[in-house]
């Protein structure tokens, strides 16, 4: 049987006009830092990257070493590819163009170099979340201001996982397709093309320590699943939290399910936890190019026009019935 890598799958993707020689290129390249990543990553207490950086990004949260070194191995991989404009990251308060002496690109790169890190010290799933954007016509040098692009101007997402096997998930807005990295021969291999998530589920993904913090509608729908085949659902439901995102959308996309990170009150200032630009909105096209669904609980996710780079937004994405339940609980308490 011949395999499919994703070298070939992309100049088949290029041979038939979905994408051009550029961003083939570019998916490469993160493919390949992805690889370097997943070593570093799967070297554990061997390879002294453990443990926290002793810094903080522009969240306010701590860097873990392996945030810090995903991110320069992201950076690093694409300076010289010639195909981009300028990178994004969770981990760097503002983008980064390409200095003009290196060669130039089209496209602009975001990412989460490293999900779930608060994992990582406990040999859990994490993984890398990105994103791909067109850089404005004409615009040389790109600012923050040039990512501020809704969602559905992606023209291309992905996820790589770094668990029992690593695993590239990936979209060119033509389906949603997994690529398995063979360790051997360093390639990712198509393993499966065209993933589907199940229209409805009985599994649900999130953190019920933060219960109290919600507002009504997400107490209300919760509640309900909480109540099973007694209650208005009829059906059980059962509950799965890795607390990496990654880890949580991998298992929906493969079995269905809904991951939902809601606002709450914990901190009103704050849009809830994940980052729209480079966490919510790849994930999102990835979902729905599955054939899933993802809301902030309100208004479909690649919709919403982005005023930060660093911006949060409330998650509901995964079976498309469920995540269409739990969005109207909170337009129907709206609309009361
Ligand atoms: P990151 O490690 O990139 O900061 O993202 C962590 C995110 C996400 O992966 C996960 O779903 C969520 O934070 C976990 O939140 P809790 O700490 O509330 O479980
Ligand atoms: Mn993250
Ligand atoms: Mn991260």
């Amino acid at each position: 049987m011949s395999r499919t890598s994703l070298t070939r799958f992309l100049i088949e993707e290029e041979q038939n006009k979905r994408i051009n020689a550029d961003l083939r290129q570019l998916v490469a390249v993160v493919a390949r830092a992805c690889t370097s990543i997943a070593i570093a990553v799967s070297k554990g207490a061997l390879g002294g990257v453990l443990g926290d950086a002793g810094t903080g990004n522009v969240q306010g949260e701590a860097q873990k070493k392996l945030d810090v070194i995903s991110n320069e191995i992201l950076l690093e991989a694409n300076a010289w590819g010639g195909h981009l404009a300028a990178c994004a990251s969770e981990e760097m308060d503002h983008s980064q163009p390409v200095p003009s002496e290196y060669p130039q690109g089209d496209f602009l790169l975001l990412f989460d170099p490293l999900d779930g890190s608060s994992n990582i010290d406990v040999n859990v799933s994490v993984g890398t979340i990105f994103s791909v954007l067109r850089a404005p016509a004409g615009v040389k040098q790109p600012g923050d201001e040039h990512f501020l692009q809704p969602g559905v101007q992606q023209v291309a997402a992905g996820y790589c996982i770094y668990g029992p096997s690593t695993m590239l998930v990936l979209t060119v807005g033509h389906g949603t397709h997994a690529f398995t990295l063979d360790r051997e021969t360093g390639a990712f291999i198509l393993t499966q093309r065209n993933m589907q998530v199940p229209a409805d589920t009985k599994e649900f993904a999130i953190n019920m320590s933060n219960q109290r913090h919600w507002e009504a509608p997400m107490q209300g729908y919760v509640a309900d699943l909480l109540a099973g085949k007694e209650g208005s659902r009829g059906k059980d439901f059962n509950m799965r939290w890795i607390a990496s995102m990654v880890a949580d959308v991998h298992r929906i996309l493969t079995r269905g399910g809904i991951f939902i990170y809601p606002w709450d009150k914990k901190d009103p200032g704050k849009a809830g936890k994940l980052r729209l630009m480079y966490e919510a909105n790849p994930m999102a096209l990835l979902v729905e190019q599955a054939g899933g669904a993802a809301t902030n609980g309100r208004e479909r996710i690649l919709d919403l026009q982005p005023t930060q780079l660093h911006q949060r937004v409330p998650v509901f994405l995964g079976s498309k019935n469920e995540v269409a339940q739990a969005t109207r609980y909170h337009t129907d308490h709206d609309a009361n």
